[in-house]
């Protein structure tokens, strides 16, 4: 019966023939910043409000700037990538991803690195950063670019999003939280990428995916409630399609779902390539395109726009009322004083497209040589913050015999390419699209370049010199000869293994962004065991972006210690320094499960196209990752959560308090019935308000807002069938009261070992109602003396207690449907000494 709710209520919504675009009002703390724009946009022409909108397609970052307006000295608006750093330039650092930052399950880690993320974006004249990364969320394991982001637990994720957007706009740099949204795999998600690498029949269209309701609400969205309720002043529409329409025209997804219901006061701006439409995307809430080319498919259409002169057209023969476009441009604008940027902000100081000393400033057209790059040096003091990030999200899997952390060994083994330099260095092969030497990051966009990067090998070999140890390597996965000879000799083997994976647009042997299998890449598994017959301290170091299959030597007893430390930047030989000698003790959990075989997750890539529009059905709902594991009893190689510590800790004494707070308030998204919400006061256009002005000479590939010579107004082009309904928006978040926290739950948690150490302390509900066995709602990072015992207490708010009801559209207390909620306590998903109840009555 539910199911067949949420497929009425999820019904293909194809074209959609009305839009429900809300008027940005400026809640709480965004009404300064609403003023602000409003008063500026009003004062716009409409082709200067149509440039603020549509990014020009050539230029210095990337064809990311938009709205130059020389008339007001207001010098536009710059986008740049990434995650990982500012992309495209120099003197600028190599972050951990969102992996390591979730593996390090630390809330002031994750704000801190994002932070410095930001204020290197902001150093360089980047006002909006095209990061943090929560969508992929991580449904697969194989997904190509789930290293970007955060974890498949939607929990750990929402927090960590929440973190690193605060973090960021903290320094001053807008973040743009990406992709939105069910964009969870490589494979199809633009045509004509895909024909490209393609032997077979062609797709038409990117793949399509159906998701019911509570699946959508409860794992997908749920970590976009925490980043909006954080301020977050952009999104970026994915490049798939849900229900069979892009997201970035969808109108449920973008006005009543992202607008409406989370109630996001920033912009949305489109992916390079996943608009599909000039009139259907503005009217269904995207605010902004970039980097402004017309083809859907990423073909070299720069110079062309669905925007641009065709936004102008649109407004002037009526298809798009002025409002929406006065809404889109006061969004942008709203973000821009938001984060205070019309004060000071440092001016553009690179061109992402060349590292060149000069340039043109406008590449595509060859017009204009000047310096285009400054070479600022925005570093800081970032390499300890990333050092430590690296250390303190490493996953210590096993450690038998104590083998770590090391004691002055008396000579040491270092095998394995992973452990060494690249030969071309570590930003030889374009954005990061090969493995040779020590893997760091994925590839893609969400790279950036190396200022340098400290390998495995010279950062090992420094530290042993201090001890005296001898130091021997084999750099190449297939000496079996020498490999045989140095680990037969030494008395600790450090093996390096890795995997690697990326975005879409780049492959790697015929990995097209998705890795094809979660085995260890180059011989690893047989390097390993190869290692292991000579060498009875045999110690694994994994670079991987996700799960890798152990089995072939997980349980082999010369196998004595494995790490996982996924990719972590510009510092990773140091990072893994400070744990193998035990400077840091490591407090990594993994933030998905390690399975034993591939088919023991619920999910997988699709990998042949299954039609014209790939199809990719998430029938699976919400049991993803441990949740399928735990409902299937599956036992895995090591559960979600699980990660090792050179010290031990227990758990005692769980107490649960009730919070007073309100009661839930309704939620305010009801529709508005104003005709027309004029944000600006109405002004008579004359032509010169959108013809070419004659003092221009026009650039060749440069999008501008004028009507082309070609183009008439005429006001038959409007869609007939549209009908706008505006609507009022939820407090950024959605309702506060699924804020509100209702119950504290208490425990003790105590170093019953020899050394300090962080623990991650998780906490797991019970919530009945065909919900996972036990899902992950509260965790806490408690640094504790040896003997020392501390209280940890896990905040629960109205959301972690509730289920999303596709009845009445709301989030619904599980003990108001008649449930008592089971609360588990301990150090993983399946290490749960403490036990209690939240009773139906409480
Ligand atoms: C990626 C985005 C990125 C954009 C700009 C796209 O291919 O999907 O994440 O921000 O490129 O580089």
């Amino acid at each position: 019966m539910l199911l067949l709710l949420f497929l009425i209520l999820l019904s293909p919504l194809a074209q959609a023939d009305s839009y429900h675009p809300p008027i940005s009002s400026g809640y709480g703390n965004w009404s300064t910043a609403y003023e602000k724009a409003r008063h500026f946009v009003c004062g716009l022409t409409l082709t200067e409000k149509v440039n603020l909108t549509t990014a020009v397609g050539t230029g210095q970052t990337l064809g990311y700037t938009l709205g130059i307006i020389p008339r007001l000295n207001f010098r536009g608006i710059s986008n740049d990538d990434s995650p990982t750093g500012v992309r495209g330039t120099d003197y600028s650092s190599a972050f951990a991803p969102g992996l390591n930052l979730a593996m390090s399950w630390d809330r002031n880690l994750i704000y801190a690195q994002s932070y410095a993320n930001g204020a290197e974006h902001k150093a360089k004249g980047i006002n909006v950063a095209l990061a943090p990364v929560s969508g992929p969320l991580g449904r697969s394991p194989e997904g190509g670019r789930n290293w970007e982001a955060f974890s498949p637990d939607p929990y750990l994720s929402g927090i960590a999003f929440g973190e690193a957007v605060s973090g960021m706009q903290a320094s001053g740099a807008a973040a743009v939280g990406k992709h939105f949204i069910l964009y969870e795999q490589e494979h199809f998600r633009e045509v004509v990428e895909w024909n490209e690498w393609l032997a077979g029949p062609n797709i038409t269209e990117p793949y399509s995916v159906t998701c019911d309701d509570r699946t959508f609400h409860e794992l997908y969205l749920f970590p976009w409630y925490d980043a909006v309720h954080r301020g977050m002043a952009g999104v970026m529409c994915s490049y798939n399609q849900v229900n069979n329409t892009q997201v970035c025209q969808n109108d449920h997804l973008l006005n009543e779902v992202l607008k409406g219901e989370l109630g996001f006061q920033g912009f949305v701006t489109s992916d390079d390539g996943s608009q599909h439409s000039g009139i259907d995307s503005a009217l269904a809430g995207m605010d902004q395109t970039s980097p402004g080319e017309t083809s859907p498919n990423g073909v070299d259409g720069f110079g062309e726009s669905f925007w641009g002169p065709n936004l102008t057209l649109s407004v002037l023969n009526g298809s798009i009322p002025e409002w929406r476009l006065d809404d889109m441009v006061t969004r942008i604008m709203a973000a821009y004083y938001y984060l205070d940027q019309d004060d000071n902000y440092p001016e553009l100081n690179f061109a992402s497209s060349s590292l060149e000393t000069y340039g043109y400033e406008y590449p595509k057209a060859d017009v204009d040589w000047q310096q285009v790059n400054y070479h600022v040096d925005v570093r800081k003091n970032h390499s300890q913050i990333i050092r430590s990030v690296g250390a303190n999200s490493a996953v210590l899997l096993k450690n038998t015999n104590n083998t770590l952390p090391l004691r002055r060994p008396k000579q040491i083994a270092i095998i394995g390419e992973d452990a060494g330099p690249s030969k071309y260095g570590p930003n030889g092969c374009e954005d990061r699209a090969c493995v040779d030497g020590t893997v760091a990051m994925g590839w893609g966009s969400g790279t950036t370049n190396f200022p340098y990067l400290v390998d495995p090998l010279s950062a090992i070999q420094r530290r042993a010199l201090e001890d005296g140890s001898v130091v021997q390597y084999v750099l190449d996965n297939w000496a079996i000869d020498q490999i045989g000879s140095v680990s037969s000799q030494a008395s600790v083997c450090l093996t390096f293994i890795n995997a690697d994976s990326g975005e879409g647009y780049l492959e790697i042997d015929k990995n097209y962004g998705d890795r094809n299998n979660l085995t260890a890449w180059k011989r690893g598994d047989e390097m390993v065991k190869q290692v292991a017959v000579n060498c009875t301290q045999t110690v694994v170091i994994i670079h991987a972006p996700g799960p890798i299959l152990m089995e072939e030597w997980i349980e082999n007893p010369n196998v004595t210690a494995v790490l996982f430390a996924g990719f972590p930047g510009q510092e990773s030989g140091n990072s893994l320094v400070d744990v193998l000698y035990g400077d840091v003790n490591p407090s990594g959990k993994l933030p998905w499960t390690v399975g034993k075989k591939r088919s023991d997750y619920s999910t997988d890539v699709l990998y042949e196209p299954n039609g014209l529009v790939p199809q990719l059905n998430f029938t699976e709902g919400l049991f993803i990752d441990y949740r399928h594991f735990d409902q299937s009893g599956i036992q895995p190689r090591f559960e979600f959560g699980y990660g090792l510590s050179y010290t031990n800790f227990s758990y005692h004494d769980i107490r649960i308090d009730e919070v007073l707070a309100p009661s839930a308030t309704p939620s305010s998204s009801a529709a508005s019935t104003a005709v027309n919400p004029s944000l600006c006061p109405s002004k008579s256009l004359n032509p010169s308000d959108y013809t070419f002005p004659a003092t221009i000479s026009s650039l060749t590939d440069y999008i501008y807002p004028y009507l082309a010579p070609s183009m008439t107004i005429t006001t038959s082009l409007a869609t007939p069938t549209v009908t706008i309904q505006p609507r009022t928006p939820s407090p950024q978040g959605g309702d506060p009261a699924l804020y509100d926290v209702l119950y504290k739950v208490k425990v003790k948690v105590q170093n019953t070992g020899s050394v300090a150490g962080q623990e991650v302390s998780q906490l797991y509900l019970d919530l009945g109602n065909g919900e996972p066995v036990r899902q992950l709602r509260g965790f806490q990072k408690p640094l504790l003396k040896p003997g020392q015992t501390k209280d940890v207490t896990f905040d629960l708010r109205r959301r972690d207690v509730s289920i999303w009801d596709v009845v009445s559209q709301k989030w619904v207390e599980v003990t108001d449907l008649g449930t008592k909620i089971g609360v588990y306590v301990g150090a993983s998903s399946r290490d749960l000494p403490l036990h209690d109840e939240i009773s139906v009555s409480s």
